[in-house]
This record gives C-alpha cells, structure tokens and sequence, in this order.
C-alpha cells in the first residue's frame, strides 16, 4: 500500500523506462498503471498513428512528444536515454501491448547497453478488443480451444515461415493475424489453393475501439473481395476461424454440475485454485 492508501500497481514505482501498452485505441482501455505513467511524463516517444492522439492529447498534452515511427535505434536510443540521464521522465509508449509484434526489447536492450535501465508495463492487445467488438470469445467451449497470434508472409516472415495455413488446419484454433490488411486476398487466396473450407468464417476489424472502427464479415471464399472494396491496408486485425461467430458452443464445466459440487469433470483440475481449468 502507498502513503496515499492507493495499492500499489508495482508497474508505476519501478526505476527506468517504462515501456507502455497504450491498448489498442479507446483511451479509455489504457491501464490505471500506464495512464499514471503516461501522465507524470516529460517525454513520451510514441508509436505514431497507432497510438490515438486522443489519448495523448488527453493524458500527456503538457509533455514533449515524439513520433517513434521513420525513426531508427542510433536515433531514438540517445534520445530516451540523454533525456532520461537529465532528470526527465520518459515513457516509450506502444500500441496494444509491447510483447506482440512490438520490437521493445531491442530498444531495451540498447538501452541497458547505454547504462538506462528500462521495464514492461502491459497493455490490451488489438485482438482482444477485435473479439470484443465482435461480442465473442477467441476460446470457446467445443469451438476453440486454442489461440494464435501470427503474422503473414513478407519482408520479415519467408514463405517457410508463414504458418497460417498449418494453423487453420488444426480447425479448433482462432487465427489472429496482425499486420496483414493489405495482404488479405492474398492470404486467403493461398488458403483456398491449399483446400481449406471456403465457408471459414473470417472477421477484419479495422481500427478496433477507435470512433472509425469497422467490421467485415465474411469467409476464406469471400472476405479478400470485401476487404479491398472497403480500401483499408493497414490497422486491422484479421480472425480466422468458427470463434469469429460466437455461436455452436456447448456450455462450459465452469457453471455447470462441478462448480456447484457435483461430480468433478475429466479435466485436471488447477492445481493452485482447485478450479476447473476450463471456463
Ligand atoms: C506493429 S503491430 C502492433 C500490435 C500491437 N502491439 C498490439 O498488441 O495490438 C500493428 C498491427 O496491429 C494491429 N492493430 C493495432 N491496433 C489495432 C486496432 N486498434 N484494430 C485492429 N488492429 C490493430 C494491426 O494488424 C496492425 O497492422
């Protein structure tokens, strides 16, 4: 507990650079943790037009800002670092959460090589706020039972690389791609060349939780078409798989016979809670 009474998150008392999720747009859907940060900043080096300038216009309007994005480590690194050195306060602010696809180590790393110590403070990734705007779950009982978070094929990932086409193959796993608007019939040309099910559901959320937001619905047959009729190439978050309906589940053992102490189910329960570990 801190002298104000408040608990303390751990997140706003370490020492260093905190490196910020922002979310993925909504301000509202940034931490308590992150806008304490983001609002006690000098100096706040941003991911551009990822990060909704609402946000920092709302909790940083008084601090200096700094696009990150055109901007290489040899420039940002002296930046972060001679302004953190001389006394001010600096946040690196990410979109979503700085652990998927976010490239926060390396500038960590580069940091703590220049004597600047630096730590993560989460943040919500876009595809939580996609399964939010499409009032579903990327679980789901007897539909999902796994997760991925991938990316396509392009100047980073080779053609060897690129595994969406094994993970829709695995047919229970919610496929989340990032950084793929702008290669959506592509993707899924490549998908219907490999003989997955045309009629696939896939949702594209663009600009998930900002006042733009929108959604295309469609499948593998038909969602490139949509897509490029709607023009977007960038900022959507692309689902591929049954999740993306929110329909065909069975109910969960979470509220069924076992939490109101009847038999337990098949599942193991968890260890540390003595909860089933399917909700
Ligand atoms: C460089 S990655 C950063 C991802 C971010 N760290 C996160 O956790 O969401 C950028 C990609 O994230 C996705 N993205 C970021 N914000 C989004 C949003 N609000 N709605 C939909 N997709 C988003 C898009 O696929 C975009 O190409």
């Amino acid at each position: 507990m801190s002298a104000d009474g408040e608990a303390d998150t751990g997140f706003t008392d370490e020492e260093g650079i905190p490196f910020v999720g922002a979310g993925p747009g909504d301000p509202d859907l940034l931490t308590v943790a992150g806008r304490k940060l983001v609002e006690d900043a000098d100096l706040v080096v941003h991911a551009g037009s990822l990060v909704n300038s609402e946000l920092l216009d709302e909790f940083c309007a008084d601090a200096e800002r700094v696009n990150s994005v055109g901007k290489d480590l040899e420039e940002l690194i002296p930046l972060m670092a001679d302004a953190y050195e001389s006394g001010r306060t600096v946040v690196r602010l990410h979109s979503g959460d700085p652990a998927i696809y976010g490239a926060a180590l390396e500038q960590m790393d580069a940091l703590a090589e220049a004597g600047v110590p630096s730590y993560l403070v989460p943040g919500v990734t876009s595809a939580f706020a996609a399964s939010a705007t499409l009032r579903t779950q990327l679980t789901l009982n007897e539909v999902s039972n796994h997760v991925v978070f991938t990316r396509p094929r392009g100047r980073t990932l080779s053609a060897e690389e690129d595994h969406i086409s094994d993970f829709v193959g695995f047919g229970d796993t919610t496929v989340c791609i990032y950084l793929g608007t702008h290669a959506v019939s592509e993707t899924m040309d490549r998908l219907l060349d490999e003989g997955h099910d045309p009629d696939t559901p896939v949702a594209v959320v663009y600009h998930a939780s900002w006042p733009d937001e929108d959604v295309i619905e469609g499948t593998i047959e038909t969602i490139g078409e949509r897509v490029e009729d709607a023009g977007y190439r960038a900022s959507a978050l692309v689902i591929i798989g049954e999740a993306v309906n929110g329909s065909a589940y069975e109910r969960s053992f979470l509220y069924g016979d076992w939490a109101r102490g009847g038999d337990a189910p098949n599942d193991e329960p968890d260890t540390e809670t003595q909860e089933p570990d399917n909700e």
